[in-house]
């Protein structure tokens, strides 16, 4: 008879620690600079409903052209991007300012989110094109 009341409720603790725990599901950045790490966790909460990117389990682009959205943005898989282009496209909505919002994050955290993507944006990224971009150093006090 207890167990019979207990059991809905151990279900629910079960399976709230499973929500807990989606929230960091896929993303295997670790061992990176404080600023790199929280930019990764701001990067999933905030930017990955319309962008890709595997190193954080980020699947917000298009997958297909057929049910592509308007709002599906960039693959950084695929997508190089500099540091300064990223703190761009944050507080101007993309460079076309057009669909992505605009200052989604601002200041340490636009920061944070620009050197995690510096360092993992266009690890997929065919040789001859976006890997080999040229970017200006992230700057070494960049979200602190
Ligand atoms: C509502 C969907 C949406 C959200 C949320 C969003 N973006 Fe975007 N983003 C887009 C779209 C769509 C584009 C491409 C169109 C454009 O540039 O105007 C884009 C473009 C970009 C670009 C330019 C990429 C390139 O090479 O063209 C960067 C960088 C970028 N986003 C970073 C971010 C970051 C960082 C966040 C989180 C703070 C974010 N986006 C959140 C939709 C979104």
């Amino acid at each position: 008879m207890l167990l019979r009341r207990l059991l809905p409720l151990l279900l629910i603790a079960a399976a709230s620690l499973v929500v807990a725990a989606c929230g960091s599901e896929g993303n295997s950045v670790s061992g990176q600079s404080a600023a790199v790490e929280s930019g990764s966790q701001l990067f999933v909460a905030r930017c990955s409903g319309c962008h890709t990117l595997s190193a954080v389990g980020a699947e917000g682009s298009a997958a297909k052209v057929s049910s592509a959205q308007r709002t599906n943005g960039p693959n950084f898989n695929t997508r190089k991007e500099c540091y300064e282009n990223v703190i761009y496209a944050i507080q101007n909505g993309g460079f076309s300012g057009a669909i992505m919002p605009a200052n989604i994050v601002v200041g340490k955290e636009s920061e944070q989110i620009a050197a995690f993507l510096a360092k993992y944006a266009g690890s997929e990224a065919m040789s001859g094109t976006g890997s080999t971009a040229k970017c200006a150093p992230v700057p070494a006090n960049a979200g602190d």
